[in-house]
């Protein structure tokens, strides 16, 4: 039996989270698997219900699990309240520091069906596979904050970019490990050239790499990277970098993919592993079945393989997706001439009939 836990959250979390949990019932009779779920809330559903974004309930939930499955949160709605009430700073990252999730990857992928929707031209990211693992606890985004005003006018503002040897240890550690299951090439990013939490980062994973002779390490600092992922991206199979830079390299790699209603993450390192959708809540189409559930359904197929081991159903799901792709239905985020447009539910009847 394993145990999901279920954080649909706001905006379309609750219409995409339903249909991942439909094909996962349709794995567990197929291969005889057993799921059980347990939802709990989060985001600003949590806040309308509790007055706070994280209860501890939803904590002792996700601890409970075997697994989490994540919708998103925030919206419109709960933007003014302060910030450690609103639903990304009071959910999202106190639930990956507290359940010490450290790492998060993203695969970007791309299914030859819809090369020819990615933004780059479809001989660039035709068969592009890449994953991106991004450090998530440390760097900027927790490093001590300041500001201050400035005798005689304006103010000063301060962010700290700290990292240790240990938490650029694990999670050089984790990419040598997901390189040596895959093509055995790393790719480490960093501002080495003039950053000192960078020249330590490329020292420890420089450490780290000897224990993996069989893997090829090469470093790239961020700025080349961003225009490498541009001009050529299928130079790149497995990469490493820190919290904010993996930010931003992961959102601009999930833009030649063509939409971001396909991608899935996991976070993992902790207790349990979280896995949900790149995307946000998007408000602007929640409540009207337009939603692409297939981020969260490809979440669900990486939880089966990380989380769970179970590497044949994972590939099952995938290619499910793919067949659906290839049958010509699209959602409209994926939308092509020609195609047949379907909402969130009929795209995951078809997922569900491929399977
Ligand atoms: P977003 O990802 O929610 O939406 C960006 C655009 O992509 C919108 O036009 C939306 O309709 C579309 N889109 C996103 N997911 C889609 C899907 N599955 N199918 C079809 N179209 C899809 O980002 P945005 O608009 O910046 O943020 C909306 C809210 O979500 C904000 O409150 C933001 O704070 C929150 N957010 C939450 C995240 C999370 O929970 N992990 C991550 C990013 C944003
Ligand atoms: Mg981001």
């Amino acid at each position: 039996m394993y145990k999901v836990a279920l954080l649909p959250g706001d905006g379309i979390g609750p219409e995409i989270v339903p249909q991942a949990v439909r094909v996962l019932q349709a794995i567990g009779e197929k291969y005889k698997r057993e799921f059980s779920f347990q939802t709990a809330l989060i985001g600003g559903a949590a806040y309308d219900a509790t007055g706070h974004p994280l209860p501890e309930e939803t904590l002792a939930v996700c601890r409970n699990s075997d697994a989490i499955l994540l919708g998103a949160v925030g919206g419109p709605k709960w933007d003014n309240l302060e910030p450690q009430l609103r639903p990304e700073r009071g959910a999202l990252l106190p639930l990956r520091k507290k359940l010490g999730l450290y790492a998060n990857v993203r695969p970007a992928s791309v299914n030859s069906a819809l090369a020819e929707a990615s933004p780059l031209k479809e001989e660039l990211v035709s068969g592009l596979d890449i994953l991106i693992i991004r450090e998530l606890t440390g760097g900027l985004y927790f490093g001590q904050k300041h500001r201050e005003d400035i005798p005689g006018g304006g103010q000063k503002a301060v962010e700290t970019l700290e990292y240790t040897t240990e938490e650029v240890e694990r999670v050089a550690r984790l990419g040598f490990e997901m390189a040596s299951k895959r093509n055995k090439k790393l790719m480490s990013v960093d501002k080495a050239n003039v950053l000192e939490s960078s020249r330590l980062w490329r020292e420890v994973v420089e450490e780290v790499a000897k224990d993996y002779p069989d893997v090829e390490l090469s470093h790239m600092y961020v700025d080349n990277c961003a225009m490498q992922l541009v001009r050529y991206p299928k130079q790149f199979d497995v990469m490493v970098t820190e919290n904010m830079f993996g930010d931003i390299l992961t959102d601009l790699a999930s833009q030649l993919t063509g939409s971001i209603g396909m991608l899935p993450s996991a976070s993992l390192g902790g207790e349990v592993a979280l896995y949900e959708p790149i995307h946000g809540s998007a408000p602007d189409i929640a409540g009207k079945n337009l939603a692409n559930p297939i981020a969260t359904i490809l979440s669900a197929a990486m939880m089966l393989r990380i989380s769970f081991g179970l590497e044949t159903e994972a590939a099952a799901i995938e290619q499910a997706v793919a067949k659906v792709l290839d049958q010509g239905y699209r959602t409209g985020d994926i939308m092509q001439p020609g195609k047949t447009k379907v909402g969130t539910v009929e795209v995951t009847d078809a997922i569900i009939k491929a399977l």
